[in-house]
């Protein structure tokens, strides 16, 4: 795995007591079932069991009726669905303590010895079940990741999983030209010019790798270059793409340009109540679901960003989310409006979204979602909870994070994102503090599935053609530990990060140990560095790449100097409290006083919701000032540490990936300084 492409699947040959048992276990498997899922799954297992044991491995095939004949073998595996396994586990366990229940994509692993498991014999051996056919590929991935990490269940129990979100998506922000916006690992994936004659080998492992961590939904294109996808000639490339990732459980939707109907279909409006757009997207769909019969449905950023919709037609976003799900219901298509509006003349861009979205709570059709980014601004290192999550009681919603690091350091510095991503999920707006569990935690609103509620959760890729996909050998974490989580939320920062680890660099202790140390703390080792205690967007106008605290420009009122950080003789910070903007008293009480209030607010939120005096003493007991001085330091240091973390143990790594990684570190560590050496001084002038 030197040049990084086989990601955490590298199955690299195992040792000892694990290399012992994926012996035992790929003795003999069978495969349950027919068709292009059930031939990758058999394919992965063989791929899996061969790389582990370092010998060639083949499953065997088999249809249901024919397992009589197979009473002479002692299966060491049998995977297959519910339906393919058929009359074999009828009565049996997964059947009887009701583990893989009906849930879509549920897995159950048997392990031997269970003596409920199976008729005759067959207790010796290991089952993965699968509910339908996705579930059995997750449980097929499952088995092949514990075994390689060595956390395999206990011999004679029983494992099942199901996932958390019904819908775990990837957004590509891939431009039909090619090029990726916000994309720093290549050029896209999809290579439009050959399809869909040639279709490239590339989107297999992309789907294997997404499938690995469970994800089921792939947005092909960038919202911002939507205006052609429609055309019938483009939708015949993308029905080429759909049909390698259906081999993998993964389900395609496109952005949608939401005046395609003017663009391409030669209509004089997009005017959502209009009939003949309402025709026109009848048709289109009908088009659409005639060639990719399992598509997915479609994702529209509308009045955002110079992007059309709604707004000019004096409609709101409910009358036009709702022509577009009307449109995609009958094919069963879910609608994805994204809540990411602002710039329509507010004095803080951070309250758009919620007053427009929280007025039309209940007025979406049932096959629409509101998918809201994380926080009110925009992927910022660190960023408050967006308060829109706690208002949408009777609409779906999504969560839309960020993977690919715009904001933080984009292909070159390593940041570990799964605590920010908990840190979000986990929040519980009736406390204000962590606690998943609570039914007022982002998490548990957005998973709650009553009145057949869609659920789900998206992410922005970070993925490209460069040889280790995602920009260094240690980007491709963020994608793995995002699908992990939308799997299963309740998994912890630590745990995701140890998996990846070994399966990507082997499983040399000290070198996982390492990894663990520089990859936890370098969220908050990014924050410190770059935007502490709640500052946000001085990043560099256009690519946001670097400091520029003081940036003096730009026509829009939301991009002048200091807008973002409000620095002024007084102090620092942008007011958002009820001497100011009032963004506070967007959210739930307690969570409005508490962050109303400079007394109450948690520090690493100051200054995003405070105008705070310099002199203002601390946690610490240093000043505002000294404070932030101190933590541009801390973030320095921190990723010096993290270099001579590596360097103990380059030499345990093969010379290129040790070589590759030191070379991102030294650039994070030059861009950590620049951001020290511009910020503090830069905010020092105005005391
Ligand atoms: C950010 C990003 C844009 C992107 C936009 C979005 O503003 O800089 O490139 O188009 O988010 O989420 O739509």
């Amino acid at each position: 795995n030197c040049s990084g492409y086989d990601l955490w699947m590298a199955y690299n040959r195992l040792s000892g007591e694990r290399l012992a048992m994926a012996e035992d276990l790929c003795r003999e498997i069978h495969v349950y079932g027919e068709g292009p899922v059930m031939a990758n799954v058999a394919a992965e297992l063989e791929r899996g069991f061969s790389g582990l044991t370092g010998e060639k491995v083949k499953t065997v095939r088999l249809i249901n009726s024919q397992r009589n004949d197979s009473t002479r073998s002692r299966p060491s595996i049998i995977a297959g669905t519910k339906h393919s396994l058929g009359e074999m586990i009828q009565g049996t366990g997964p059947e009887s303590d009701g583990s893989v229940n009906g849930k879509p994509e549920a897995f159950t692993l048997i392990m031997p010895g269970n003596s409920e498991s199976g008729h005759g014999g067959e207790s010796d051996a290991l089952w993965v079940i699968g509910e339908d056919e996705p579930a059995l590929i997750y449980g097929v991935f499952e088995l092949l990741r514990r075994i390689t990490t060595g956390h395999l269940p206990e011999p004679g129990s029983t494992y099942s999983g199901s996932p958390a979100f019904n819908w775990r998506m990837l957004n590509h922000w891939d431009n039909f030209d090619g090029t990726i916006e916000r994309g720093y690992a290549g050029k896209s994936l999809w290579k439009w010019h050959e399809l869909p004659d040639r279709v490239d080998n590339r989107y297999t492992d992309y789907a294997r790798a997404c499938a690995s961590v469970g994800l089921n939904g792939s947005v092909l294109n960038n919202v911002n270059d939507a205006q052609t996808v429609l055309q019938s000639g483009n939708l015949r490339k993308v029905k080429a793409i759909a049909q390698v990732l259906a081999g993998w459980g993964i389900r395609t939707f496109l952005s949608v340009n939401f005046a395609s109907p003017m663009i391409i279909g030669g209509l004089d409006t997009a005017d959502p109540l209009d009939p003949e757009v309402r025709q026109w997207w009848m048709e289109k769909c009908d088009e659409i679901y005639a060639l990719i019969p399992d598509f997915g449905g479609f994702l529209v950023k509308a009045d955002s960003e110079g992007q059309p919709g709604p707004f000019s037609y004096n409609r709101n976003h409910a009358q036009g989310a709702n022509m577009l799900a009307r449109a995609l219901a009958p094919h069963g298509g879910v609608l994805i409006w994204r809540a990411f509006v602002y710039g329509h003349g507010e004095a803080d861009r951070a309250k758009t979204a919620y007053s427009t979205f929280s007025a039309l709570d209940g007025e979406f059709d049932d096959n629409c979602v509101i998918q809201i980014k994380n926080g009110a601004i925009d992927f910022q290192p660190r960023e408050p909870v967006h308060p829109l999550f706690s208002h949408l009681h009777s609409t779906n919603s999504f969560m839309e994070f960020q993977i690919t690091q715009e904001y933080l350091g984009q292909g070159n510095h390593i940041v570990y994102l799964a605590p920010m991503w908990k840190e979000i999920l986990d929040f519980d707006f009736a406390s204000g503090l962590s606690n998943p569990e609570s039914p007022s935690s982002v998490v548990s609103r957005l998973t709650n599935e009553r009145n057949g509620r869609i659920t789900g959760i998206a992410a922005v890729s970070n993925i490209g053609d460069e040889e280790t996909w995602c920009g260094s050998h240690f980007h491709p974490l963020n994608w793995y530990a995002y699908g992990r989580l939308a799997w299963n939320p309740g998994l912890s920062s630590e745990a995701i990060a140890e998996e990846w680890a070994v399966q990507t660099f082997g499983s040399d202790e000290k070198v996982i140990d390492v990894c663990m140390r520089m990859l936890l703390p370098s969220w908050e080792t990014c924050i410190n560095y770059m935007t502490p205690l709640g500052l946000h967007h001085i990043m560099k106008e256009g690519h946001h790449y670097g400091p520029d605290p003081g940036f003096d420009g730009g026509e829009r009122e939301d991009w002048r100097s200091t807008y973002y950080h409000r620095a002024d003789r007084k102090g620092l910070g942008f007011d958002r409290s009820p001497t100011g903007t009032k963004a506070t008293e967007q959210y739930p009480e307690p969570c409005s006083s508490l962050f109303g209030s400079m007394d109450t607010c948690p520090e690493k939120y100051l200054l995003w919701f405070h105008h705070v005096p310099w002199d203002r003493k601390l946690s610490s007991g240093r000043t505002l000032m000294d404070e932030i001085e101190e933590r541009y330091k801390t973030g320095v240091s921190g990723v010096e540490g993290m270099i001579s973390h590596w360097d103990e143990v380059s030499e345990r790594i093969d010379p290129q990936r040790a070589r590759a990684v030191r070379e991102k570190l030294e650039i994070q560590l030059a861009d950590a300084r620049e951001w020290m050496e511009v910020c503090v001084p830069y905010f020092r002038s105005f005391k």
